[in-house]
Protein backbone atom coordinates (compact mmCIF):
# COMPACT_ATOMS: atom_id res chain seq x y z
CA UNK A 1 0.00 0.00 0.00
CA UNK A 2 1.22 3.48 -0.72
CA UNK A 3 1.23 6.97 0.97
CA UNK A 4 0.72 8.32 -2.44
CA UNK A 5 -2.98 7.32 -2.11
CA UNK A 6 -3.28 9.46 1.28
CA UNK A 7 -2.15 13.12 1.86
CA UNK A 8 0.02 13.25 5.28
CA UNK A 9 -2.31 14.80 7.44
CA UNK A 10 -0.68 17.38 10.54
CA UNK A 11 -3.38 18.14 13.03
CA UNK A 12 -2.58 19.77 16.48
CA UNK A 13 -4.69 19.41 19.32
CA UNK A 14 -4.44 22.36 21.81
CA UNK A 15 -6.99 20.86 24.23
CA UNK A 16 -7.82 23.77 26.74
CA UNK A 17 -5.15 26.27 26.75
CA UNK A 18 -4.40 29.23 25.11
CA UNK A 19 -6.14 32.62 24.61
CA UNK A 20 -7.60 34.40 21.99
CA UNK A 21 -4.91 36.48 20.56
CA UNK A 22 -2.49 33.90 20.76
CA UNK A 23 -4.33 31.43 18.63
CA UNK A 24 -4.56 34.64 16.10
CA UNK A 25 -0.69 35.32 16.42
CA UNK A 26 -0.34 31.27 15.94
CA UNK A 27 -2.83 30.82 12.82
CA UNK A 28 -0.51 34.47 11.42
CA UNK A 29 2.62 33.08 11.96
CA UNK A 30 1.85 29.87 10.64
CA UNK A 31 0.49 31.22 7.50
CA UNK A 32 4.04 31.62 5.70
CA UNK A 33 5.08 28.52 7.08
CA UNK A 34 2.60 26.43 5.10
CA UNK A 35 3.40 27.83 1.78
CA UNK A 36 5.22 24.68 0.04
CA UNK A 37 3.37 22.09 2.46
CA UNK A 38 1.07 19.80 0.18
CA UNK A 39 0.06 18.20 3.81
CA UNK A 40 -3.14 18.41 5.18
CA UNK A 41 -2.61 20.56 8.18
CA UNK A 42 -5.22 21.68 10.93
CA UNK A 43 -5.78 23.25 14.00
CA UNK A 44 -8.24 21.67 17.25
CA UNK A 45 -8.61 24.82 18.92
CA UNK A 46 -10.93 25.37 22.35
CA UNK A 47 -14.74 26.38 20.92
CA UNK A 48 -13.87 29.64 22.12
CA UNK A 49 -11.34 30.46 19.56
CA UNK A 50 -12.75 28.71 16.71
CA UNK A 51 -13.94 32.12 14.94
CA UNK A 52 -11.38 34.16 15.32
CA UNK A 53 -8.58 31.37 14.71
CA UNK A 54 -10.87 30.71 11.17
CA UNK A 55 -10.87 33.93 10.65
CA UNK A 56 -7.27 34.17 10.29
CA UNK A 57 -6.63 31.15 8.29
CA UNK A 58 -8.84 32.48 5.73
CA UNK A 59 -7.54 32.11 2.37
CA UNK A 60 -5.04 29.56 3.48
CA UNK A 61 -4.99 25.91 3.95
CA UNK A 62 -4.58 25.79 7.56
CA UNK A 63 -8.21 23.90 9.00
CA UNK A 64 -9.60 25.11 11.64
CA UNK A 65 -11.22 22.38 13.70
CA UNK A 66 -12.86 21.58 16.98
CA UNK A 67 -12.24 19.16 19.69
CA UNK A 68 -15.68 17.75 20.58
CA UNK A 69 -19.29 18.72 19.51
CA UNK A 70 -22.58 17.38 21.02
CA UNK A 71 -24.94 14.50 19.96
CA UNK A 72 -27.84 17.11 19.90
CA UNK A 73 -28.71 19.77 17.18
CA UNK A 74 -30.24 21.71 19.42
CA UNK A 75 -32.61 22.79 22.51
CA UNK A 76 -32.38 22.33 26.55
CA UNK A 77 -28.95 20.77 26.86
CA UNK A 78 -26.94 23.74 29.14
CA UNK A 79 -22.85 23.61 28.44
CA UNK A 80 -23.33 22.01 25.18
CA UNK A 81 -22.00 22.93 21.80
CA UNK A 82 -23.52 21.03 18.40
CA UNK A 83 -21.95 20.09 15.23
CA UNK A 84 -23.73 23.19 13.35
CA UNK A 85 -22.67 25.51 15.91
CA UNK A 86 -18.87 24.71 14.96
CA UNK A 87 -19.53 24.77 11.98
CA UNK A 88 -21.09 28.17 11.46
CA UNK A 89 -17.97 29.12 13.53
CA UNK A 90 -15.55 28.19 11.12
CA UNK A 91 -14.42 24.98 11.90
CA UNK A 92 -14.54 22.54 9.60
CA UNK A 93 -13.32 19.47 11.02
CA UNK A 94 -13.74 17.97 14.52
CA UNK A 95 -12.47 15.65 16.57
CA UNK A 96 -14.07 13.04 18.27
CA UNK A 97 -13.88 10.52 20.31
CA UNK A 98 -10.94 11.28 22.10
CA UNK A 99 -9.30 9.35 25.09
CA UNK A 100 -9.48 12.37 27.49
CA UNK A 101 -13.21 12.63 26.28
CA UNK A 102 -14.24 8.92 26.78
CA UNK A 103 -12.52 8.34 30.65
CA UNK A 104 -12.82 11.93 32.17
CA UNK A 105 -16.69 12.70 30.16
CA UNK A 106 -17.48 8.86 30.37
CA UNK A 107 -18.11 8.76 26.17
CA UNK A 108 -18.73 5.73 24.73
CA UNK A 109 -18.69 4.36 21.36
CA UNK A 110 -23.02 4.37 21.09
CA UNK A 111 -22.52 8.70 22.00
CA UNK A 112 -19.59 9.17 19.43
CA UNK A 113 -21.34 7.59 16.95
CA UNK A 114 -24.31 9.73 17.19
CA UNK A 115 -21.40 12.50 17.37
CA UNK A 116 -20.20 11.38 14.21
CA UNK A 117 -23.65 11.49 12.65
CA UNK A 118 -24.23 14.80 13.75
CA UNK A 119 -20.80 16.24 12.58
CA UNK A 120 -21.12 14.51 9.27
CA UNK A 121 -24.67 16.20 8.47
CA UNK A 122 -23.30 19.36 9.64
CA UNK A 123 -20.35 19.16 6.95
CA UNK A 124 -17.29 18.58 9.20
CA UNK A 125 -15.05 16.14 8.61
CA UNK A 126 -14.17 13.69 11.78
CA UNK A 127 -11.07 12.98 13.06
CA UNK A 128 -11.92 9.77 15.21
CA UNK A 129 -9.83 8.56 18.22
CA UNK A 130 -9.46 5.15 19.27
CA UNK A 131 -6.88 3.26 21.05
CA UNK A 132 -6.09 1.00 24.21
CA UNK A 133 -5.12 2.00 27.51
CA UNK A 134 -2.15 0.05 29.58
CA UNK A 135 -4.31 -1.94 31.37
CA UNK A 136 -5.71 -3.74 27.64
CA UNK A 137 -2.40 -3.60 25.95
CA UNK A 138 -0.87 -5.65 29.36
CA UNK A 139 -3.67 -7.97 28.99
CA UNK A 140 -3.42 -8.65 25.03
CA UNK A 141 -6.91 -6.99 24.23
CA UNK A 142 -5.11 -4.69 21.97
CA UNK A 143 -7.21 -5.63 18.65
CA UNK A 144 -10.28 -6.31 20.37
CA UNK A 145 -10.46 -3.16 22.12
CA UNK A 146 -10.02 -1.28 18.86
CA UNK A 147 -12.14 -3.22 16.87
CA UNK A 148 -14.91 -2.19 19.29
CA UNK A 149 -14.02 0.65 18.88
CA UNK A 150 -14.36 1.03 15.31
CA UNK A 151 -17.29 -0.72 14.60
CA UNK A 152 -19.30 0.82 17.67
CA UNK A 153 -18.35 4.19 16.91
CA UNK A 154 -18.36 3.67 12.61
CA UNK A 155 -21.72 1.53 12.99
CA UNK A 156 -23.78 2.83 10.22
CA UNK A 157 -21.49 4.78 8.50
CA UNK A 158 -21.25 4.13 4.57
CA UNK A 159 -18.47 4.11 2.45
CA UNK A 160 -18.82 7.42 0.66
CA UNK A 161 -18.97 9.08 4.28
CA UNK A 162 -15.62 6.85 5.51
CA UNK A 163 -13.54 9.67 3.01
CA UNK A 164 -14.86 12.78 4.86
CA UNK A 165 -13.18 10.98 8.27
CA UNK A 166 -9.70 10.05 9.53
CA UNK A 167 -9.02 7.53 12.36
CA UNK A 168 -6.53 8.73 14.62
CA UNK A 169 -5.12 5.81 17.07
CA UNK A 170 -3.83 6.91 19.87
CA UNK A 171 -2.41 4.71 22.55
CA UNK A 172 -3.85 6.28 26.38
CA UNK A 173 -0.82 5.21 27.37
CA UNK A 174 1.03 6.80 25.22
CA UNK A 175 -1.16 10.54 25.67
CA UNK A 176 0.89 12.90 27.33
CA UNK A 177 3.03 10.51 28.95
CA UNK A 178 6.29 10.74 27.09
CA UNK A 179 6.44 7.62 25.99
CA UNK A 180 5.80 7.30 22.74
CA UNK A 181 4.43 3.66 20.67
CA UNK A 182 8.14 2.35 18.73
CA UNK A 183 7.35 2.98 15.41
CA UNK A 184 6.88 -0.89 14.42
CA UNK A 185 4.79 -1.67 16.78
CA UNK A 186 2.25 1.62 15.71
CA UNK A 187 2.71 0.01 11.81
CA UNK A 188 1.17 -3.21 13.15
CA UNK A 189 -2.05 -1.29 14.99
CA UNK A 190 -2.70 0.65 11.64
CA UNK A 191 -2.36 -2.28 9.66
CA UNK A 192 -4.56 -4.30 11.42
CA UNK A 193 -7.31 -1.02 11.66
CA UNK A 194 -6.77 -0.97 8.14
CA UNK A 195 -7.77 -4.77 7.82
CA UNK A 196 -10.72 -4.04 9.59
CA UNK A 197 -11.78 -1.31 7.41
CA UNK A 198 -10.99 -3.45 4.17
CA UNK A 199 -12.90 -5.86 5.18
CA UNK A 200 -16.26 -3.74 6.05
CA UNK A 201 -16.07 -1.31 3.59
CA UNK A 202 -13.94 -2.74 1.21
CA UNK A 203 -10.22 -2.11 -0.15
CA UNK A 204 -10.94 0.75 -2.07
CA UNK A 205 -12.09 2.50 0.58
CA UNK A 206 -9.21 1.16 3.10
CA UNK A 207 -6.69 2.55 0.99
CA UNK A 208 -7.35 5.89 0.92
CA UNK A 209 -8.18 5.92 4.92
CA UNK A 210 -6.19 8.47 6.67
CA UNK A 211 -5.10 6.90 10.08
CA UNK A 212 -2.85 8.89 11.94
CA UNK A 213 -1.02 8.19 15.03
CA UNK A 214 -0.98 10.16 18.21
CA UNK A 215 0.70 10.03 21.57
CA UNK A 216 3.86 12.22 23.18
CA UNK A 217 4.92 12.26 19.06
CA UNK A 218 7.78 15.02 19.10
CA UNK A 219 9.40 16.32 16.09
CA UNK A 220 12.56 14.00 16.98
CA UNK A 221 10.20 11.02 17.11
CA UNK A 222 8.04 12.07 14.18
CA UNK A 223 9.88 10.86 11.25
CA UNK A 224 10.14 7.28 12.07
CA UNK A 225 6.56 7.20 12.81
CA UNK A 226 5.75 8.60 8.92
CA UNK A 227 7.67 6.25 7.33
CA UNK A 228 5.57 3.65 8.19
CA UNK A 229 3.64 2.36 5.31
CA UNK A 230 -0.19 2.80 7.25
CA UNK A 231 1.41 6.05 9.02
CA UNK A 232 -0.94 9.04 7.12
CA UNK A 233 -0.50 11.37 9.75
CA UNK A 234 0.11 12.62 13.37
CA UNK A 235 -2.53 13.93 15.62
CA UNK A 236 -0.11 16.36 18.27
CA UNK A 237 -0.77 17.62 21.88
CA UNK A 238 2.04 19.11 24.02
CA UNK A 239 4.50 19.46 21.12
CA UNK A 240 1.76 21.89 18.93
CA UNK A 241 1.32 24.33 21.63
CA UNK A 242 4.61 26.38 20.47
CA UNK A 243 5.20 26.69 16.73
CA UNK A 244 8.08 26.40 16.49
CA UNK A 245 7.93 23.07 17.18
CA UNK A 246 4.35 22.56 15.16
CA UNK A 247 6.42 24.14 12.07
CA UNK A 248 9.03 21.34 12.05
CA UNK A 249 6.21 18.68 11.70
CA UNK A 250 4.91 20.17 8.45
CA UNK A 251 8.51 20.24 7.36
CA UNK A 252 8.72 16.98 7.42
CA UNK A 253 8.90 14.87 3.89
P1 LIG B 1 0.25 14.45 23.32
O1 LIG B 1 -1.32 14.40 23.10
O2 LIG B 1 0.90 14.68 22.00
O3 LIG B 1 0.47 15.59 24.28
O4 LIG B 1 0.66 13.11 23.90
C1 LIG B 1 -1.87 13.82 21.94
C2 LIG B 1 -3.37 13.90 21.99
O5 LIG B 1 -3.93 13.78 23.08
O6 LIG B 1 -4.04 14.09 20.95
Amino acid sequence: MSHSLRPTAIIGNWKMNKTIAEAKTYVFELTPLMRHSRKYVGLAVPFTMIASAAEAAKGTSIAIGAQNASDAEEGAFTGEISSSMVKEAGASFVILGHSERRQLFHENNALINRKLFRALAADLKVVLCIGETKEERDKGETEKVLCNQLSGCLEGVTALQMANLMIAYEPVWAIGTGKVATPESVQVVHHFCRDQIASQWGQHTAEHQIIQYGGSVKPENAAALLEQPDVDGLLIGGASLSLASFSKFIDLK
